[in-house]
């Protein structure tokens, strides 16, 4: 038997028959129940069926859309939610815009709740982003390397590869993205970003005493991919010593550091008094196609703390973006691959493999007639990015010098550790696998010291460290691959084995990590029968991308939906079917409703039209006389959830309808909803008034 949940302050009623009915205010379960959240209900119309919105279902039940997850051995308690800390500095003032506001435009007002995200008023059809800007920028928060790409405009628009991308001094020359690196001072106030905040923290290891007060934050996006369900904004991660800090404050600094970059390059590089602000830019933030709903709006969160609100933002999906990149801009694509390239031409599908620094990101994409891209397999993938060769090489630090050792070394002389990694990374981007010499590189005499000391003895011979340089052999480099290459290609072989990239004889490969030799070799060689294409500069394909998505958001034209959309209502049923529900009430005239039933909008695996509107559904308030309903949005890995309620339910944010100016009690409440583009956009019309209320949700 089911428990019947008494509901108390239902003042609207459920309708699902095509008759309106009477609202009854004198519902026994009145006062047993709080929270206006259940003031909602599905009104069945004659014209509006619910079956119009049962479109192509594709079977997404297949194993390898399960994303498995690889918890590294070296990541373990780095993050942490911040209500188990007590170390965790001021944050800066938050620029967070009040979502509370309502706009009133000429005849359509929007309400949000604080959660959710203020659109301006506009037409259906204009969903192409900032169209009204002058610039388009890209930013791109790598989990190893970040940056900014920016385009005027009229530029690319003529133009497609006209966009461009500041340099940036490293310790080895001139590069196009940054380091992700962020340095606060004591106090917590930002202080240097990138390479900058590197070397300052480095060099002043030796004459700055108080240095280790500093907090100096790198390779910290994968906390968005890790904590997944738990993440929210009062999460915070530790430094490279170990001291907290709230992790929005540093992804914030990272993005407003370049945001600032970028607007002071314009400032200086355009005609004087030109006045550029941040209001003339479009912003674009990339994030993998894999990540969860919570990242994706952790990081527009971010962003709106760092002084880029909320309607001057989209957000790209890295693999996307890439391809977008290599389609529209054929001379980043090597003329050996173009010689023999097929992919360009329509009615191709290719898979677009996007491998970072942290993230494995991959997805099937079909070139349209027109020459639209279609998703054909949505984002899949895992932990699986560049980074994992250093984590492996760290462990390899732990086999050889004892974890205590390394610990050690990493407490006392944070640098000395991040240096040996950092001469590790160079190491690993010139290893060529077909050569057998040592692979020789400095290690910080600090490991060598603290063995000693610690062991009071010396270093092993098997540990072939002289002069403070360290020799590994070929064989023993090549192995810190091992792990990538064997997630990489299983994944890519149980991918394969879908029916829906039968037809698929190109991998795209982007992102840092495809530039590897090694890994690009083996790739060839466990699927022969496919063509790999590697752009000149695979790093920099999902950056450019971004902008070329942000001038043209339409340029992926449906996706495959990669969760059932619903909302929050309260659903009359008949006394047999009670038993398909666990929270249920009674009104007066003994009529049966289901509660917090998780009412359908968009089914997981569905093809979503990234332009077109599903068909509207007609609802009605529950009591004629509430001032404003609260429509609450959910999201599920489920096929038919019941309840929202139901474990795995996300409740992506909540659109306020003001009902205080209806002049009667009849007029439904028709919803709309664009589920296809990088977000959800939800219209509410009350027909009784002819208002609308809009709010936008960002897609997991
Ligand atoms: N030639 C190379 N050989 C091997 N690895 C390389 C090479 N060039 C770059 N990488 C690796 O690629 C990764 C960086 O790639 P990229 O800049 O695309 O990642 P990211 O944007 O920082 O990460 P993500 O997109 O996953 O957040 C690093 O792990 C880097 O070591
Ligand atoms: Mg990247």
């Amino acid at each position: 038997m089911f428990t019947c949940k008494i509901l108390p302050d239902l003042k609207y009623l459920l309708t699902i028959a095509s008759i309106i009915y009477v609202h009854d205010t004198s519902d026994t379960n009145l006062n047993s129940m709080g929270g206006a959240l259940r003031k909602w209900r599905k009104r069945k119309s004659k014209h509006v069926s619910t079956n119009q919105l049962s479109l192509s279902t594709p079977n997404l039940s297949e194993p390898q859309q399960k994303v498995k997850y690889r918890q590294k051995h070296n990541r373990k308690d780095r993050f942490s939610s911040a209500s188990n800390q007590h170390n965790v500095t001021a944050s800066e003032p938050d620029l967070r815009i009040d979502n509370q506001q309502i706009e009133k435009g000429d005849e359509e007002i929007s309400a949000n709740s604080r959660t959710d995200v203020v659109i301006n008023p506009s037409n259906h059809e204009n969903i192409k982003a900032g169209s009204n800007r002058l610039f388009i920028a890209a930013i791109d928060i790598g989990t190893t390397y970040s940056g900014y790409a920016y385009s005027a405009r009229r530029d690319v628009e003529k133009d497609p590869s006209n966009i461009l991308c500041p340099q940036w001094r490293g310790d080895e020359g001139l590069y196009y993205k940054n380091a992700t690196a962020v340095l606060f001072d004591k106090q917590g106030h930002f202080s240097k970003f990138g390479f900058e905040a590197e070397t300052y923290y480095h060099e002043a290891m030796e004459e700055q005493d108080d240095i280790l007060t500093y907090f100096f934050f790198n390779d910290f996006k994968m906390l968005l991919y890790e904590k997944k369900d738990d993440l929210n904004k009062e999460i915070v991660i530790t430094d490279i010593t170990g001291k907290k800090m709230k992790a929005i404050k540093v992804f914030s600094a990272a993005i407003r550091y370049l945001k600032e970059h970028l607007l002071d390059v314009l400032q200086k590089s355009f005609v004087r008094d030109s006045n550029i602000s941040n209001t003339d830019i479009h912003w674009v933030l990339t994030v993998p196609a894999i990540w969860e709903m919570k990242a994706k709006q952790f990081m527009r969160d971010a962003a709106e703390m760092a002084g880029i609100l909320a309607d001057q933002l989209s957000l790209a999906l890295e693999p996307e973006a890439a391809s977008i990149y290599c389609r529209k801009v054929p001379m980043s694509i090597k003329e050996s691959d173009l010689k023999t390239l097929t992919f360009l031409s329509s009615g191709i599908s290719y898979v677009v493999l996007d491998q970072g620094g942290g993230t494995l990101d991959v997805t099937g994409h079909q070139i349209e007639e027109d020459n639209f891209l279609k998703e054909i397999f949505p984002p899949n993938g895992g932990s699986w990015g560049g980074n994992n060769v250093n984590y492996e090489f760290e462990k390899y630090l732990e086999e050889i010098f004892t974890i205590q050792v390394v610990h050690q070394v990493k407490q006392d002389d944070p640098v000395a550790y991040f240096d040996t990694v950092k001469q590790f990374e160079r190491k690993k981007k010139s290893f060529k696998p077909k050569s057998d010499a040592d692979v020789v590189f400095n290690v910080s005499q600090a490991f060598k010291e603290v063995y000693e000391k610690t062991h009071k003895s010396d270093l092993p011979s098997e540990i072939r460290i002289k002069h403070g340089k360290m020799r590994i052999s070929a064989s023993r480099f090549k192995a810190f691959f091992d792990q990538s290459i064997q997630s990489i290609i299983s994944h890519l072989s149980e991918i394969f084995k879908s029916p829906k990239l039968q037809n698929v004889n190109v991998i795209l490969a982007v992102g840092g990590f495809s530039e590897s030799e090694i890994i690009i070799d083996s790739i060839r060689e466990h699927f022969p029968n496919m063509q790999i294409v590697v752009p000149k500069d695979p790093g920099l394909a999902v950056l450019k991308g971004a902008v070329l998505f942000g001038l043209e958001p339409l340029a992926v034209k449906s996706r495959i939906s990669r969760y059932t959309y619903g909302i929050k209502i309260d659903k009359e049923i008949l006394p047999k079917e009670d038993e398909n529900y666990r929270t249920l009430r009674r009104d007066r005239k003994s009529r049966r409703f289901a509660t917090d039933v998780f009412e359908k909008l968009v089914e997981i695996g569905e093809e979503i039209k990234v332009n077109e509107w599903q068909p509207a559904k007609e609802y009605d308030p529950i009591y004629k006389d509430d001032q404003e309903v609260k429509i609450e949005f959910y999201a599920t890995e489920e096929k038919d959830p019941v309840h929202v309620t139901d474990p795995g339910c996300m409740k992506l944010g909540t659109l306020n309808v003001d009902l205080k100016e209806r002049t009667r009690s009849n007029g439904a409440l028709k919803l709309e909803i664009n589920a296809g583009g990088t977000e959800i956009i939800a219209v509410i019309t009350d027909e009784n008034t002819g208002k609308k209320f809009k709010a936008k949700f960002c897609l997991p």
